[in-house]
């Protein structure tokens, strides 16, 4: 299930915004997070993965013959954006289990919020691709948008943002610098606080899939 909220697609399906209910609430642990935020992932890229190309085949049943669809077209691949992005990955996969896997190391400066960028690898191929980038949480969207950077640096051209939570700041953030890449989202929150934490959010994503805080 896609709304669509502006330029984004919001998938609103209720086993999606039950479980982010869930991930939000401040007493769901670390384990519960991580598990949450996998089976979410999962559901998301069920939708992310919509206009998948297909082509037509036959296949043989024990009782006769089945005109089928397969998928075809390009190859996928995910790019994560640590440390958060790695808690969506294995729900990802599950469902694109033939997907290359890139990672991109980008922190915010907790005072200037600007990203730090202190890792990149993608695949070789990235360029022959369609690709996913995958954040928990896109908040002035600065993280995004310098990672969606790389993998245009690299030769990636069709590229989709997936996230659980969205700020307004980050979605015109990244529209405005990337305005070829639509973004998935399960979520669009009020505001940024004032050290530009997503209101009402959930937090910080990666201390929280982490333990760290
Ligand atoms: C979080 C989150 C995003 C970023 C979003 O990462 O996972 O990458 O913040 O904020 P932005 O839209 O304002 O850039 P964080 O910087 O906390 O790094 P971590 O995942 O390594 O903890
Ligand atoms: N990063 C997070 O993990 N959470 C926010 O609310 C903002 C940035």
């Amino acid at each position: 299930m896609l709304a669509q909220q502006g330029r984004v697609h919001v998938i609103d399906h209720p086993l999606v915004q039950h479980k982010l209910t869930m991930l939000r609430d401040e007493q769901t642990g670390p384990k519960d997070f991580r598990d949450l935020m996998d089976e979410i992932a999962m559901l998301m890229a069920y939708e992310v993965t919509r206009d998948t190309a297909t082509a037509p085949v036959e296949v043989k049943t024990p009782v006769g013959i089945a005109q089928g669809r397969v998928i075809a077209g390009k190859k996928l691949a995910v790019v994560a954006i640590l440390r958060a992005g790695l808690g969506m990955l294995g729900g990802v996969l599950r469902l694109i289990p033939a997907a290359k896997v890139g990672h991109i190391g980008v922190y915010r400066d907790p005072e200037t919020l600007a990203p730090v960028h202190y890792y990149c690898k993608l695949p070789q191929d990235i360029h022959e691709r369609d690709v996913i980038v995958i954040d928990p949480m896109l908040a002035t969207g600065g993280s995004a948008a310098a990672a969606i950077r790389f993998v245009k640096e690299q030769g990636g051209a069709q590229i989709k943002l997936l996230a659980l939570v969205a700020a307004p700041e980050g979605i015109a953030r990244v529209h405005g610098e990337h305005p070829d890449v639509p973004i998935y989202v399960a979520a669009v929150d009020e505001r940024l606080n004032e050290h530009a934490y997503i209101v009402p959010g959930l937090g910080d994503a990666g201390d929280r899939l982490y333990g760290t805080r």
